[in-house]
């Protein structure tokens, strides 16, 4: 009787804690770097079994489009350059996950957003093989950075310019 207890309780433990894995969910609060920038915006992740799935929605920006990553540090000091690199774990080259992979693009390379007239842009992405909060290539605590100019896709970093805004990445 006891023994079936508590292996009853361990079946429902189990269940709980691969439902909490999958529930990780997480946010990061973007802001303007320059002083006086009025960018905002909020991004939203969501550990899911396709992926690392990232919305976000901005505005203030200036029409255009924007290379938008996840960098490796999640400090946005010293104009945004503390946030060091684009976030890559398996030592891959630039370009943009979503289509190559973890293993051809570094994880962090969303690529771009496209701000209209009104300077509002946003993003939905499924990043498949990294995670908000378990294992060991998790973005919790990284940093999403938009670019000044465009990521044209070039190597090393896709040539989009200054930081112009920032936001790390939180567990919620
Ligand atoms: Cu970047
Ligand atoms: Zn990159």
């Amino acid at each position: 009787m006891k023994m079936k207890q508590w292996m009853a309780a361990g079946a429902v433990m189990s269940l709980g804690m691969a439902a909490t894995a999958w529930a990780a969910s997480g946010i990061a609060d973007i802001k303007g770097i320059a002083p006086g920038s009025k960018i905002e915006g909020k991004a939203a992740l969501q550990d899911t079994p396709s992926g690392l799935h990232v919305t976000a929605a901005l505005s203030n920006l200036p029409p255009g489009v924007h290379g938008f990553h996840i960098h490796e540090n999640g400090n946005c000091g010293d104009n945004g350059k503390a946030a060091g690199g684009h976030y890559n774990p398996f030592g891959a080259p630039h370009g943009l996950v979503m289509k190559a992979g973890v293993h051809h693009a570094h994880a962090g390379d969303l690529g771009n957003i496209t701000a209209g007239p009104d300077g509002k842009a946003t993003v939905d992405a499924t990043i498949p093989g990294i995670t908000l909060s378990s294992g060991p290539y998790s973005v919790d605590g990284r940093a999403f950075i938009v670019h000044e100019k465009a990521d044209d896709f070039s190597q090393p970093a896709g040539n989009a310019g200054g930081r112009i805004a920032c936001g790390i990445i939180k567990l919620q």
